[in-house]
């Protein structure tokens, strides 16, 4: 369902959001994985920005669709022994931190995130040690070791609490890796902040013209807006949050049309929980644009029910062994009490 948008306005496709049918081969393949699911005691933890077939599976098989602290949380209460963590390879990585004794594996570990790249933990150190003067808060869009070095871990759900709360005290920050997310924060906490220089390959693509051109055909449209969008497009959002605050803005707003600054993969929950509104993918094409607006992390975009069933037949190998070396998360053990820490704080402030 694409409509174009008059050519001297933009020259992008306003995409709507349609679902996804699931084709009977897809059927298939989901009452295959309940089944290695349930003999391998595994549970099925996925975000928001992966497919809508794997949103799906883990619906129907009493997993989470969630955002990254949701999923961290669920993962690590679930009476589960093993978690399949369908993301980007950070969040595999916090559910092992966090749960240590469980199993984790992932459709691929080929996975990664822009962002995680972006901050190798040896400059992340030396950057950290030019600065000992700064509490160091880092993104959970990042390794373990980067974690490691932190004295806080936040999400985007959780971010600007956070920060608050550290000026209040009168700390001065050090942030990474998103440039983006942490210029947000600093305008809307007034924190003295020191930014790492990274971004997210896909929302660096949303456009603030693009935007401003579909208000013009829809001016009744409200805006949502991820943190990791640039300055320009966050001005124009009627809403800055998280995926979990965005799915909660788009049943709370009034305006029957939403444009949406985030992947487009969050459309499937989106559109589950506001069944009445019309979603627009916000436009990524337009100068210096790389990516002409697929709005969905090719990283994200590795999950499927394919390599989830695969994950989980290795899991079990071929007698029953485990031999699930190329899908299982491993951290090391000193790597991991340390980054545990900031996790930690991160999840006892959100539980306070
Ligand atoms: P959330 O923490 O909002 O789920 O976002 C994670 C992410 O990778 C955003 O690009
Ligand atoms: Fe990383 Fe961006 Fe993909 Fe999120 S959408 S996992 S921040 S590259």
């Amino acid at each position: 369902m694409t409509k174009m948008i008059s050519a001297e306005l933009y020259k992008q496709p306003a995409t709507r959001y349609c679902p996804t049918r699931l084709v009977a081969d897809d059927e298939a393949q989901i009452e295959e994985i309940r089944r290695l699911l349930k003999a391998n005691n595994a549970v099925l933890v996925a975000h928001y920005y992966t497919d809508d077939a794997i949103q799906h599976l883990a619906e129907a098989t009493g997993g989470c669709v969630a955002d990254s602290l949701e999923m961290a949380r669920f993962g690590a209460q679930h009476s589960a022994d093993t978690l399949i963590v369908a993301g980007v390879r950070f969040m595999g990585e916090t559910a092992k931190i966090l749960s240590p004794e469980k199993r984790v594996l992932m459709p691929t570990l080929e996975a990664t995130c822009s962002l995680d790249i972006g901050c190798p933990a040896d400059e992340f150190s030396a950057f950290c040690d030019a600065h000992p003067d700064r509490t160091v808060v880092v993104y959970a869009n990042t390794s373990a070791a980067v974690k490691a070095r932190a004295d806080w871990v936040v999400t985007s759900s959780i971010a600007v609490d956070v920060i608050e709360h550290l000026h209040a005290k009168g700390e001065k920050i050090l942030w990474a890796p998103d440039k983006h997310l942490g210029a947000y924060i600093q305008q809307k906490t007034g924190a003295d902040m020191l930014l790492w220089d990274g971004a997210c390959i896909v929302h660096e693509e949303f456009k603030a013209r693009g935007i401003e051109d579909l208000k013009a055909l829809y001016p009744d449209a409200a805006v949502l807006v991820h943190p990791e969008s640039p300055a320009g497009v966050v001005e124009l959002a009627d809403v800055v949050g998280s995926t979990s605050q965005l799915i909660n803005a788009a049943t709370r707003l009034p305006n029957k049309r939403l444009i949406v600054a985030t992947d487009r993969g969050i459309f499937f929950k989106m559109q589950q929980a506001a069944p009445d509104k019309i979603l627009f993918a916000a436009p990524t094409a337009g100068d210096g644009a790389t990516c002409k607006s697929c709005a969905h992390c090719p990283w994200m975009a590795m999950n499927a029910l394919d390599n989830v069933a695969f994950a989980l037949r290795a899991g079990r190998g071929a007698n029953g062994a485990s031999d699930a070396s190329s899908h299982e998360i491993t951290v090391n053990e000193a790597l991991r009490q340390a980054a545990l820490k900031p996790l930690t704080r991160m999840l006892a402030f959100n539980a306070g």
